[in-house]
């Protein structure tokens, strides 16, 4: 390569042209946390059986704070292209045998309201196929990614993602815009009080993590929208 060419190869990199077009823009993206086994309420590897469909199931990940749904739909969850004002994503569809399981962050990409062991105002409903967010009435679509189908949320609902190897269910990382340093912030207090300390809630989950309906987690779940 000449050094004429060479300066044309570099512009041209310098504007993006000979780069592939990024397909998880910053702020979008996937994001890899640690691998970790769902288990059941004994202990051992959570099987698809285990699942009820249209079960609202609850573990938590990435951080031991951060609760999340886990639900078998019935059906298939074709991948979706998502779209956002930072970027485009394509969700990865459900896994497991009819490809019918998925999971998303339970916390509302509105202003983050999420189950406690006392409420929980967000819940799967599922003859509506939809995770519903009661405080403001988000609605998203869960055959769709967690898509916004209504209500004030800018985001769709961060898919956490899964992969299935042996019959055994893993969380692996995070797809879509993710607000855990602004949940941390928000709710310092609680966390705080509940974890014993915010360095304790923001600790990430490590080898495996429990899954259970969100009844056995929240005394109260409101079920009124
Ligand atoms: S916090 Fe969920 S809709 Fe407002």
């Amino acid at each position: 390569m000449d050094r004429r060419e060479f300066i044309k190869v570099c512009s041209a990199l310098g504007a993006g042209l000979l780069l592939p077009k990024l397909s998880f823009p910053k702020g979008t993206s996937f994001k890899a946390y640690n691998r970790v086994l769902l288990v059941n309420k004994e202990g051992k590897p959570l099987k698809e059986e285990d699942l009820k469909v249209g079960e609202n199931y609850l573990f938590f990940y990435p951080y031991v704070s951060t609760p999340a749904f886990l639900i078998n739909v019935g059906k298939e969850v074709r991948p979706q292209k998502l779209k956002t004002e930072k970027g485009e994503y394509l969700f990865k569809g459900g896994v497991g045998s009819k490809k019918s399981i998925v999971a998303f962050t339970a916390i509302c990409a509105h202003q983050l309201t999420h189950p406690t062991p006392n409420a929980s105002f967000i819940s799967y409903y599922p003859d509506l196929g939809e995770i519903r967010c009661c405080a403001h009435q988000s609605h998203y679509n869960v055959l769709k990614g967690g898509k916004v189908v209504s209500g004030p949320a800018d985001y769709p609902l961060l898919a956490i993602v899964l992969e299935e190897e042996n019959g055994e269910f893993y969380a692996v990382g995070t797809l879509g815009v993710e607000r855990f340093e602004e949940f941390f912030r928000v709710f310092r207090r609680e966390l705080r009080k509940r974890f014993r300390g915010l360095a304790k809630a923001k600790e990430l989950v490590k080898g495996q993590t429990k899954v259970l309906t969100l009844k056995e987690y929240s005394k109260g779940m409101i079920i009124t929208c």
